[in-house]
């Protein structure tokens, strides 16, 4: 099934000035440019992992999910078949885009391009952090993870766990929150589903650092006057993937959730727990956060689907 989440891409009416905050404030490496002058970022030795496209309006442009060779991305193909998803496979210039080996793609109920595919191309130790982020964590872990906001959270639950194989990690419910999370490899959540009563969207993107002082580094950028990003959520520790984070403003209308020590699970004693509060510590609200939406969201129409 899924190994992990290789790349994701976005379009945005401010596509450009991702090229200093993906550099600048996150600390990717700046890849170039697409044929449609989209901008390219790495966090590790492959080519790209983030594109932002240039786009009359935010959005989630596609969700790139990785099998481990040519053999798993084949089965997956057929189980997509089996599950009556149309999948289209790519064009040899879809191909040359992605800079993958084996692409196909498809849209879900909710209006969102999933691409699974296999053979990435890769630059062994190349990466180079302009910031001086020592690592960020990725390898068996993928990407980092996503979360999608859906009218309603069961139906979701069931197409992600059918289709993709994605496997529930937990959920964290209360008063305001219908939360589930789902795991694909060692990383707790590659997909969190949000529940938005008739809406759809996107709320953040997780990227994780592997040094403690990258993440406090960070903070220190982001509170510094002359950095044109905002502290949405200060810093604090989620109940359930441990991880220690902050989630700052993008030039987009979502957010980037940049954490360290997000915890590792083993599928052999895995039991989900239910959580009733998303943090354990911190995480306060900026006043920017309490005025702001969550994320792209739009009105939720079923022709999207397929
Ligand atoms: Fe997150």
């Amino acid at each position: 099934m899924i190994h992990s989440l290789g790349y994701v891409g976005f379009g945005s009416p401010r596509y450009e000035q991702w090229e200093r905050y993906g550099t600048e404030v996150l600390g990717c490496q700046y890849a170039g440019r697409g044929s449609d002058d989209a901008v390219r970022l790495r966090i590790d030795d492959f080519n790209y992992r983030i594109a932002v496209h240039p786009s009359e309006r935010d959005e989630v442009a596609y969700i790139g999910w990785t099998t481990v060779d040519e053999q798993a991305f084949t089965a997956l193909s057929g189980h997509l078949t089996a599950c009556g998803v149309q999948a289209t496979a790519a064009s040899a210039d879809l191909l040359e885009e992605r800079q993958v080996a084996a692409l196909v793609w498809f849209v879900d109920p909710w209006g969102n391009r999933h691409e699974v595919s296999w053979g990435k191309f890769s630059d062994p130790s190349t990466f180079n952090s302009p910031r001086g982020i020592a690592k960020f964590v990725t390898g068996s872990q993928g990407l980092g993870h996503i979360v999608l906001l859906v009218p309603d959270v069961l139906e979701a639950d069931a197409y992600f766990t059918k289709v993709l194989g994605l496997r529930l990690s937990d959920r964290i419910v209360s008063d305001i929150f219908n939360l589930r999370f789902y795991h694909c490899n060692g990383r707790h959540h590659t997909l969190a589903l949000g529940e938005v009563p008739n809406m759809t969207g996107f709320n953040h993107l997780m990227l994780e650092v592997a040094n403690f002082d990258d993440l406090g580094k960070t903070i220190d950028l982001v509170n510094r006057e002359d950095t044109p990003v905002d502290m949405m959520l200060n810093l604090g520790r989620h109940t359930n993937d441990l991880m220690t984070s902050i989630y700052i403003s993008t030039p987009s209308s979502f957010q980037i959730e940049y954490g360290y020590g997000g915890f590792i699970i083993d599928d052999a004693d895995w039991v989900a727990p239910t959580y009733t509060a998303t943090g354990i510590w911190g995480h306060s609200r900026s006043e920017l956060f309490l005025q702001s939406p969550p994320g792209i969201l739009n009105p939720f129409k079923p022709d999207d689907s397929q």
